[in-house]
């Protein structure tokens, strides 16, 4: 029996997801400078064994499941999220310039659906500051830092470049990757550089593809693009040298869903996530990989929430997986849960079942 689920959960579900939120990064947060708190937390959370290791871009990983990018935006969660035993971290969205976000509400859960709906709008402390706070935390695994165009549909055309390329610049020293987010569906203007023409030039502009030393660059994208678009996105990508891919950020679609049109009616616009995408982030990710010819790996976000979840991703092409819904519905025990039938798949593949 889940001890989150049963005790835990319909406690913190009676909160607001936003007032919920904010709740969890404070404790993480007050955890962060107290090492002896996570010390004792990753001693029961990680799962460390040799067949979860994997390395991807070059980097090592202590396990393929890593934390979704929005969950800690602003790197202020990294060493809790290391010891709740996550083998990657992305932190972000982050902007050039510092912004709050949109007004709450702007999340929303679907409980019946084990979904959410978020309109966050790139609220961050902003790229120079997080990069700092990444500097100073004392993490050890890989951190990769989610950029993304500052919330301002005034800054369009060269400037929205430019905008990009501050972020960039400010975390290239410490992020182990970078994450492009032209995949975000809560800011006007967020899905612009998912447009083929517009991917090339800001890949040419951040010179993606010189030889000049820079971490590993994956390039963020919607579950909602269709596969034509899929596949000239990924022209663009492998001419400009780009390392990989996150598949998938969140959706606009409300298709299939079991809560009532009125519910969604009243929440409003935003991005779904969680098992309502679940299936539809695994077909992505198999054409993906099929387009793209298995040379640039893959991270598969989308609806994870088991070890079988996971797995799914890990054969339709996914390199690594990341996790954030699954992390609100199931809690702090899910990657524990995910590495170790990781572990237990690993050893029945390898006739090692019994030990
Ligand atoms: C509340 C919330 C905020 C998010 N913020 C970001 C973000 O800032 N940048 C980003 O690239 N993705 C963001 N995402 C998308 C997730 O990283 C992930 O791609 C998506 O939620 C699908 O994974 P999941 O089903 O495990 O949640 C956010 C998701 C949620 C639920």
């Amino acid at each position: 029996m889940s001890l989150y689920r049963y005790l835990l959960r319909p406690l913190i579900f009676r909160l607001s997801p936003d007032r919920a939120h904010d709740l969890v990064i404070g404790v993480c947060k007050y955890m962060e400078k107290r090492r002896w708190l996570l010390d004792p937390i990753e001693r029961c959370f990680s799962v460390t064994d040799a067949g979860l290791k994997r390395k991807v871009f070059g980097l090592e990983f202590p396990n393929p499941v890593g934390l979704a990018a929005g969950f800690d935006k602003n790197a202020t969660a990294l060493g809790m999220m290391q010891a709740l035993g996550f083998g990657h971290a992305e932190v972000g969205s982050v902007t050039a310039r510092a912004s709050a976000g949109n007004p709450k509400p702007r999340n929303f859960r679907l409980v019946c659906d084990e979904s959410a709906i978020n309109r966050m709008g790139l609220g961050n402390d902003g790229a120079a500051v997080v990069a700092e706070r990444i500097g100073k935390s004392r993490h050890t695994i890989p951190v990769g830092v989610n950029i993304a165009k500052t919330n301002d549909p005034g800054i369009t055309g060269q400037a929205a470049l430019e905008d990009y390329r501050t972020s960039f610049q400010a975390v290239r020293a410490v992020a182990d990757f970078i994450t492009l987010n032209v995949s975000c569906p809560n800011a006007g203007d967020g899905r612009t550089f998912e447009e083929p023409g517009l991917l090339d030039q800001l890949l040419q502009f951040l010179a993606i593809g010189s030889d000049q030393p820079r971490p590993p660059v994956l390039v963020k994208l919607s579950v909602d693009l269709a596969p034509d678009q899929v596949a000239e996105l990924v022209e663009v990508c492998t001419a400009h040298r780009v390392d990989g891919y996150v598949a998938v950020n969140t959706s606009v679609s409300r298709a299939g869903l079991q809560t009532s049109a009125e519910r969604l009616e009243r929440i409003g616009p935003g991005g779904l996530s969680g098992r309502a995408i679940a299936a539809r982030s695994t077909e992505f990710i198999a054409y993906l990989h099929q387009t793209s010819k298995g040379h640039q790996p893959i991270i598969g976000v989308g609806g994870i929430f088991t070890a079988a979840d996971a797995i799914e991703k890990l054969n339709a092409g996914a390199s690594l997986v990341q996790v954030y819904t699954g992390l609100i519905f199931e809690g702090p025990g899910v990657v524990r849960r995910i590495c170790r039938g990781l572990v237990r798949q690993g050893r029945r593949k390898t006739g090692d079942g019994k030990r």
